[in-house]
This record gives C-alpha cells, structure tokens and sequence, in this order.
C-alpha cells in the first residue's frame, strides 16, 4: 500500500462543490485585487482566533516581514527565535535588518525553551519569536512574562499552528491571540492551505494593525500618496475565495489530525525504536506534523520511502548552521536539543483523509525496519 505524506487530491475531491463556485464567482466578477472576499475571510480568521485584526497578505514569510518592518529595526538590533523551524522565520529577521539570535528547544515539544529565551535577552534584543511548532503552541505564557518584563515584542510564527489552543490562567487562548503579532500561512500544505501562497498577520493592537495595513500596500493608505516606503503584499482576491470556502472545515479537519495523530502514538506505545511526540497538556494541538524521534533516522527514511509510504525530515539543518549565517558564528554543539533533534526526526503522513488501514501500513513498515 502507499501512503503518501499529504494527500491534497482528497481534500479537494471532498469539498470541490463548495470550493470551484467561489473560484468561479471571483473569476465572473474579475475583481482579483482586494475583491470582497478578502474581508470576509480576514473577518473570519479574526473571529476564529480572538483577535481584534487580521490582515491578509502574499505568505506566511511576508506576515513575519511586515511586523518585523514595523520594529524599525536598526543594525546590530537581535531578534531571538528558534532554530529548530522553517527558514522564514530568521530570515526576515535579516530581511528586515535584524539579527536573528538563536536558542535552542525544549526536546519534548521541539518548542522554544523560556529559560533559553531568558538568557539571550541583550541590551540589543529588540523581539522575541516564538514558533508553534508542528501544530502546538510553545510555553506561550512564560515567554511573555520574560518579553512583558522588559517590554519586548512578541511575534507568534504560526504558520503551523492555524486554531491551535493553549489553556493560559484558565482559559483557551489561541494561537496568534497574545502575541503583538500573530503570522500565519496559506500554503498549500498548511492545515488551512490555498491553491498558491498566501499569509496572515493577527493582532489585538490597532496602531500595528494600521501600520501593517499601510505596509502591505506600499505604505500608503491613499491612492499614490506613501507615509513610508511599504511593499506590494496583498493577499489575491482568488486565494481568500479558496480560503474562505475552506475554513468551515478547519475545525474538523484539525479533530480528524488529532485522532490520527493519538491512533499513531496508542500504537507506538512501548515500541522499542520510536519515541512519539509529546502533547504538553496544557495544549491543544493540531498536528500539522506527526513528527517522531528514532535511532537510524536515515535508515528508516530510506525504508519507508523504498515502501511507497511518504515521509520527510523537517528539518535536516538548524538555522544557526545554514551557510548564509555563517557570519553569526554558531557552530555544531551551539544549540544541543536543536542538533538532536534534527539528527532523529522523520514526520510521518498525518491528515484528515487518512485511513486507517494506511496508518497500519505506516507503523507495520517502521517496525519492520527495527525488527
Ligand atoms: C514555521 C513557519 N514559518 C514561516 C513559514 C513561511 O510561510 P510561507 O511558506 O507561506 O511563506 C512557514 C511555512 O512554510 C513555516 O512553516
């Protein structure tokens, strides 16, 4: 049997009825910038988050962009972020005129470590990012108590963890929903994916909401007249029509990502090789990623894929090692938790239409590769 690692055909052949007449509806009235549809889903995700704004723009690398843009950030200026996470998240640190600095990870949830966020705090620190890992929120609360103290900013990369929850002072809060800045991804492989790029910036703060506003459109708010230098980030007209005939779904798919995600790890139980993901209990997690740890990483990869099940390593090589920021002076041995991590990871297929007889295949062929 084949598994493959996502299966967007699925998706689409379950709701093309609802999704194909909002593309059309888009494509009869030719209103592809800015159309009505922008708003509504803006309006949409605002209220599925708690958030006060939401702000549609082109990816999820553009919506850690622009808040970073709005930091004016000077050179020298630090901003701290993990390592263990997709590029985007440093490199617009750079992009911006930062300097990302990086810390390591707590191995049990692959999230941001407070301690670790705590002791890289500078003279120079100027943000914190802190990523929602594989679908989880991070220790959410600690970090912004160490980030409230010395009035740092914070920036919610959750690009991976669209609804995803966390019980802070007795109640759920969502992720994006504390934060200055909460950032969020379309891609198509997201939990909440568009037929092409596209992003998200949530935020309670109205000045950042404005000026986030103003940013993405070239710094202006009226017509030919720029208060700063911005860019052109808008989120296409088509996309927030997929999106928005997407999102009722959303909800379902993330219980259809935990109960696959909980099947997998009751049948990993006492298994001698794997070591499943942990779940903090404070969260509510959507598994964007079913990410395990095991001896042999690359063996296994090999096997799996020699098998016909889908699987992938995110991510190969930390941040702080990657070439473009040899000039930071990190080296092996720099962040521990995050080396390991990146040495025992393989993700294993995760996602709504998932059956169970393929989720069978996928933990017979892991432990055939172990026994
Ligand atoms: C953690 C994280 N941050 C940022 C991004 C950037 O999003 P995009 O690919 O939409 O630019 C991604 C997605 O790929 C991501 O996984």
């Amino acid at each position: 049997m084949t598994v493959p690692l996502l299966d967007l055909k699925a998706q689409h052949a379950a709701i093309k009825d609802a999704v194909l007449p909002a593309v059309m509806s888009v494509i009869e009235r030719q209103q592809f910038i800015m159309g009505p549809e922008v708003p509504a889903l803006e309006a949409g995700v605002a209220r599925a988050s708690g958030v006060r704004h939401a702000i549609g723009c082109a990816s999820g690398t553009d919506a850690l962009l622009l808040p970073l843009l709005a930091l004016d950030l000077q050179p020298g200026d630090e901003v701290i972020c993990p390592a263990f996470t997709f590029f985007a998240t440093a490199g617009t640190v750079h992009n911006a005129g930062g300097t990302p600095v990086f810390v390591d990870i707590e191995p049990g949830t692959f999230n941001l470590a407070p301690a670790a966020v705590e002791a890289a705090i500078t003279p120079r620190t100027r943000a914190i990012i802190v990523v929602h890992l594989f679908g989880q929120l991070a220790k959410l609360e600690s970090i912004l108590e160490i980030a409230g103290a010395r009035g740092l900013p914070v920036i919610e990369d959750a690009a991976q963890a669209i609804g995803a929850r966390r019980r802070i002072g007795g109640q759920w809060r969502t992720a994006g929903e504390l934060g200055w800045c909460g950032t969020l991804s379309f891609f198509p492989s997201k939990n909440l994916g568009g037929w092409g790029d596209g992003g998200m910036m949530l935020t309670q703060d109205d000045a950042l909401a404005e000026r986030l506003r103003r940013l993405r459109l070239h710094g202006g708010t009226k017509q030919y007249h720029h208060d700063e230098v911005g860019t052109n980030s808008r989120l296409d007209t088509l996309q927030a029509a997929v999106l928005l005939a997407k999102l009722p779904f959303l909800e379902s798919w993330s219980r259809l990502r935990r109960e696959k995600a909980h099947w997998y790890t009751e049948h990993f139980r006492g298994h001698p090789a794997v070591t499943a993901p942990e779940e903090d209990p404070a969260n509510e997690h959507i598994f964007h990623q079913y990410t395990i740890r095991v001896p042999k990483r690359d063996g296994l990869l090999e096997h799996l894929k020699s098998h016909g099940i889908g699987c992938a390593v995110y991510y190969p090589l930390a941040l702080h090692l990657q070439p473009c920021f040899a000039h930071l002076g990190y080296h092996p041995g720099s962040l521990p938790e995050t080396e390991r991590a990146m040495a025992e990871v393989v993700s294993l297929p995760v996602y709504p239409e998932l059956t169970e007889a393929q989720q069978e295949a996928v933990v017979e062929t892991v432990t055939m590769f172990y026994r």
